[in-house]
């Protein structure tokens, strides 16, 4: 089987790529390194070139038979995307047209989406099902509900059958330290907390009046590494099946912020510095994922999503980082 992975040099898509090699898959990772690490591209060819670019694609799917793409390639940054939508809706969606544009043209039927918990905008009721309902509250979330869209009306004119994936708060590192998690610059809870126990400077908790346990907010992080086997687990389902899927994706356990400050000292065994601060616009208090289909129909079972395991692949990444 070969697989095309778009943006398999950023932090999910890098991980999910090793996934595909261990598993005997053959990958080409097309990536405008615009976010993506050369060095994160440990398996298979590395074309550096941008998903928008239809010759590009034309050239590539002619030359390489692909039975399936995983699209990893992606703006990610809520803040950003409030303040540059322009950005977002041209890569996340007018990009993402052109390459399922090109993947019907080529007949490749697979495609397996990187969707997010923000398509659901603030929660009516968690733990977060399939069913609930999804109304973004920001134009990064809106760009990966109009994906969801997009795929559904593909796969109803075209045939082109999807597995969507909303993750909920991604996190840790490989296990084995090859590669990991290397945004710039970083806005993610984990990676700051790390870089403040490095003896950084002391990070800020965005909101201590949430209505939770100690009022700062609940997230369901998840293991990279159990995200990344979730999407061959689904890459197989739908290519068994031929019928398009979504699904949640987390741990379904939630952590506030000063729950995860509190286990991050224990895991590195300092003192984190911090300083209690105002919300974060466009935060909500509880994001915790209901991932019982998940575990249903693909027999996903996150092996790695316990917050102290999470916390040590991350501390491990942070002292050693390749890149
Ligand atoms: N936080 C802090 N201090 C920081 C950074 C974060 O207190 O320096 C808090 C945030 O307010 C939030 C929690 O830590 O309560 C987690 O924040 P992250 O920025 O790590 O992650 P988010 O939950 O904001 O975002 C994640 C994904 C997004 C996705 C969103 C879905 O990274 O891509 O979940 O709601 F859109």
């Amino acid at each position: 089987m070969k697989v095309l992975v778009t943006g398999g040099a950023g932090y999910i898509g890098s991980h999910a790529n090793r996934v595909l090699a261990r598993q005997g898959v053959e990958t080409v990772v097309l990536d405008d390194l615009s976010n993506g690490h050369r060095e994160a591209v440990t398996e298979g060819r590395l074309v550096v070139g941008d998903m928008g670019d239809r010759a590009l694609l034309d050239e590539l799917m002619t030359a390489e038979k692909f039975d399936a793409i995983m699209d990893f390639a992606a703006f990610i940054e809520v803040g950003e995307s409030v303040e540059n939508p322009a950005k977002y809706y041209e890569n996340n969606v007018v990009k993402l047209k052109t390459l399922l544009d090109a993947a019907v043209a080529h007949k490749i039927r697979y495609f397996v989406f990187s969707s997010t918990a923000a398509v659901f905008g603030e929660p009516r009721y968690v733990p977060i099902d399939e069913a609930h309902p999804r109304e973004p509250i920001n134009p990064y979330g809106m760009t990966k509900r109009i994906g969801e869209a997009m795929l559904d009306d593909y796969g109803r004119a075209y045939g082109l059958v999807s597995c969507a994936f909303r993750y909920f708060n991604a996190a840790g590192d490989a296990p084995d330290g090859a590669i990991g998690e290397a945004h710039e610059p970083e806005s993610h809870l984990i990676p700051r907390v790390l870089r403040a126990a490095k003896g950084g400077r002391a990070m800020k908790v965005f909101g201590t009046d949430y209505d939770t346990r100690d009022g700062s907010c609940v997230r369901d992080y998840v293991h990279v590494e159990d995200l990344a086997e979730a999407h061959y687990l689904g890459l197989r389902h739908i290519m068994e099946t031929n019928e398009s899927e979504q699904f949640n994706l987390g741990s379904s356990e939630g952590f506030t912020v000063l729950e995860l400050i509190r286990e991050a000292e224990r895991v590195t065994g300092g003192k984190i510095p911090y300083e209690l601060a105002e919300r974060r616009p466009g935060d909500p208090a509880t994001l915790i994922a209901a991932n019982k289909k998940a575990k249903e129909i693909l027999g996903w079972e996150p092996k790695r999503s316990d917050l102290t395991t999470i916390l040590r692949d991350a501390w491990n990444w942070e002292q050693n980082r390749k890149y």
